[in-house]
């Protein structure tokens, strides 16, 4: 995640962001959907698993670039609860190459200061990966770099359930007044506890549903959707979707200066 010296006005707080964006509005945490891997491969006359061993590689170049750009944290969605019911292979293979990204990735993750975190139902993948797993969030937690957040076997639905489970079990032990649960005390109960919500949510491959994915943190995410196949988003892809996301208004539901003078207030 090099940090090259770039001469524009960008340089002068420090990042490495493109001309083109505006360095002050740099969503501080992105979601991506990374859609389409079996389709990249299927185009190719390849297996649809080569399609995610190119997937690795996009998202290797999506997390140097939100890194280098100012991104503070990726969170990507990686296997949900429902791609158990994939072909054996195919679920076998995914969870071979998890193991491998780890074991290969490991070193530079540590010396590119990037938190790595896996959310979602941990207990449920092989052994030998919850291992890998265990030992690359120990390694990177004191990191200060981006926060990288790999879900695996993550569901929102699940994700709320568990949640409302955690506070009921707190509430009947008597350790929690049911009358004083707000927003923020079901957030940390979630994989996320602790982390802002996405601003942005991309989705390759032209799909455009949230395919149950960090339903509750999404709540105010734009959404871009771009018909590019995930293994070939690339660094004009993802200056796109940030171009896109700058050219939002958020209002969270409120009214923006414009509408509020039209109101008169
Ligand atoms: C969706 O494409 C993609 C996946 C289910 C897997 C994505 C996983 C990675 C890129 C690996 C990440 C690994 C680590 C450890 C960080 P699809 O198969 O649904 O494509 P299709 O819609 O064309 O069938």
């Amino acid at each position: 995640m090099s940090r090259h010296l770039a001469a524009t006005s960008n340089e002068a707080i420090g990042k490495s962001c493109p001309a083109e964006l505006d360095p002050e509005r740099i969503p501080a945490h992105v979601a991506v959907i990374m859609d389409g891997n079996g389709r990249w491969a299927q185009a190719r006359g390849l297996p649809r698993v080569m399609g995610h061993r190119a997937g690795v590689e996009a998202l290797k170049a999506t997390l140097r670039l939100c890194s280098d750009w100012g991104v503070k944290a990726l969170t990507a969605y990686a296997f949900s609860t429902e791609n158990w019911s994939r072909p054996g292979d195919e679920v076998n293979f995914l969870m071979a190459l998890f193991e491998r990204v780890l074991q290969r990735e490991l070193q530079a993750l540590e010396a590119e200061q990037v938190r790595i975190r896996f959310l979602g139902d941990l207990q449920a993948l092989p052994e030998k990966l919850q291992g890998l797993i265990a030992e690359a969030t120990e390694r990177t937690a004191a990191n200060q770099g981006i926060h990288f957040n790999v879900c695996t076997n993550y569901g929102g639905r699940r994700e709320l359930v568990r949640a409302a489970q955690q506070l009921a079990t707190r509430a009947a032990e008597g350790l929690l007044d049911p009358a004083t649960i707000d927003e923020n005390t079901l957030a940390a109960e979630l994989f996320t506890a602790g982390e802002q919500d996405p601003d942005l949510l991309i989705r390759t491959s032209g799909e455009r549903r949230i395919s149950n994915f960090l339903l509750w943190q999404l709540a105010y995410a734009e959404i871009h959707v771009t018909e590019v196949f995930w293994p070939d988003f690339n660094r004009q892809a993802l200056l796109e979707a940030l171009l896109d996301y700058q050219s939002r208004n958020r209002r969270f539901g409120g009214v923006d200066a414009l509408g509020a003078d039209a109101l008169g207030s």
